[in-house]
């Protein structure tokens, strides 16, 4: 498969490596908004750039009726738009908030304790994320992943929020330090006792070989798609 990378910073460098270890031909490697000649006719476009650029980012490539798998975070208000014009032009669209299979199973395991606890009012419920210095968007996109996991399945919050909250407010905290690659954790905290729900990512490999292996998904599909599609979730 002939993969163009639309963003080569930390993310785009290890994908290009496992895209190689996979037998894949990276056929693009760009830090900006890519015209179509720039791609060189890839089959899939993998999306790892910057909040502001990625919905441009994405838009030029489905226009030119390119599939994308895209892991940016922070942009997430245009996705609707961005959706449509996959449909209108008949190509593909993958997001993933976090590509990780250990995530996704996360994800999975974090709606079955939403549902399991709604009725129980005496626990209190808190997000955190931890993530290294340099990101710029906050909360993380798996952590705004997991908020809506939780407001799905408990009728008792309707929004999340930053921080503090206010009644029906599902509150995420966070922290940035060091080089931490992402760790979201599930607060269920009573009087007397806490439950607590947690992933730790070691280093990156593990959503850069997700993205990789969406790429493979999704090539030749039409339509809008998840990580749940990928594995089946
Ligand atoms: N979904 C996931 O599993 C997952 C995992 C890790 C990171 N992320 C997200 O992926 C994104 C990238 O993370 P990173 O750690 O590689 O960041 P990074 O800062 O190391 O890399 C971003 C790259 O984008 C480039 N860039 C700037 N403007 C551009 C443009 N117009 N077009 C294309 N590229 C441009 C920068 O030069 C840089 O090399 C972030 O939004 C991050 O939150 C998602």
């Amino acid at each position: 498969m002939k993969i163009a990378l639309v963003g080569y910073g930390k993310m785009g460098k290890i994908i290009d490596g496992i895209a190689t270890s996979r037998g894949h031909e990276v056929v693009a490697r760009l830090n900006e908004t890519p015209a179509a000649e720039n791609l060189n006719n890839p089959d899939v476009v993998i999306e790892f750039s910057q909040p502001e650029v990625a919905f441009n980012n994405i838009k030029t490539c489905l226009e030119n009726k390119i599939p994308v798998v895209c892991g940016t975070t922070g942009w997430l208000h245009q996705k609707p738009e961005i959706e449509n014009i996959a449909k209108e032009n008949g190509t593909a669209f993958l997001y993933g908030s976090n590509f990780s299979l250990g995530v996704n199973l996360f994800f999975a395991l974090n709606e079955k304790l939403a549902d399991l606890m709604k009725n129980f009012s005496e626990y209190n419920i808190q997000l955190e994320e931890i993530h290294h210095t340099h990101k710029k968007d906050a909360p993380s996109g798996t952590a705004i992943s997991i908020a809506e996991g939780i407001i799905k399945n408990n009728p008792n919050f309707n929004a999340w929020k930053l921080h503090e909250t206010e009644k029906n407010q599902l509150g995420i905290f966070a922290i940035r330090e060091d080089e931490v690659p992402g760790t979201h954790s599930v607060y269920y905290r009573s009087e007397v006792d806490e439950i607590e729900i947690k992933h730790t990512a070691f280093n990156r490999n593990g959503f850069a070989l997700g993205a990789v292996i969406a790429a493979e998904w999704v090539r030749g599909k039409v339509g809008v798609f998840s990580m749940n599609d990928v594995l089946g979730l």
